[in-house]
């Protein structure tokens, strides 16, 4: 749009991150990282683990611990993100919050301890039609079948109330 131009905009919408008490661990990819300032601002962040393909497409996190990865080794160890989680304390935290695209998500929850897991909230990307969760346009697998909607289900979920193979599938 050009400056100066007007735009409506409804929000927010859907549902987000359940903020448990307790440490938190933020895990994100790429721009998959955007909210976690926000997110971290409600919460005691413990650390913030963030992967990108290069340092230009690492997000700045100010006031947390952070580690970074980069797949080119431009910023960081040079790797994935997944190769940052042999060192993690999982018991350690109430609150695991993890974003990015879908095969880096579904890496990283196959990493995590299957204990672990019920702690993790993920946050979804979709494009969406309405925002009311009439046109099922940002539909996400279900675990055991059928769908849930990111804009009014989410777009945060519970890690294991995806269907992750599917998802995968359809990226
Ligand atoms: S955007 Fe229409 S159902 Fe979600």
């Amino acid at each position: 749009m050009k400056e100066g131009r007007s735009l409506r905009l409804l929000g927010p919408l859907g549902c987000g991150y359940r903020l448990n008490p307790g440490k938190w661990l933020l895990i994100g990819g790429g721009l998959g990282a955007a909210g976690f300032p926000g997110l971290a601002a409600g919460i005691d962040c413990d650390l913030v683990l963030l992967g990108a393909l290069s340092q230009g497409k690492l997000l700045n996190i100010p006031g947390v611990r952070t580690v970074v990865i980069t797949e080119d080794g431009s910023s960081g160890t040079k790797g994935l993100v997944t190769d940052l989680l042999g060192s993690i304390l999982w018991d350690s935290y109430s609150g695991i919050a993890l974003c990015g695209p879908v095969p880096m998500m579904k890496a990283v929850i196959e990493a995590i301890p299957v204990r672990a897991r019920a702690n993790v909230q993920i946050s979804a990307e979709a494009m969406m039609g309405c925002g009311w969760g009439a046109c099922e346009g940002c539909s996400v697998p279900k675990a055991g079948g059928g769908f849930l909607k990111c804009c009014s289900d989410g777009p945060v979920f519970p890690a294991d109330s995806i269907d992750w193979e599917r998802w995968e599938g359809i990226h």
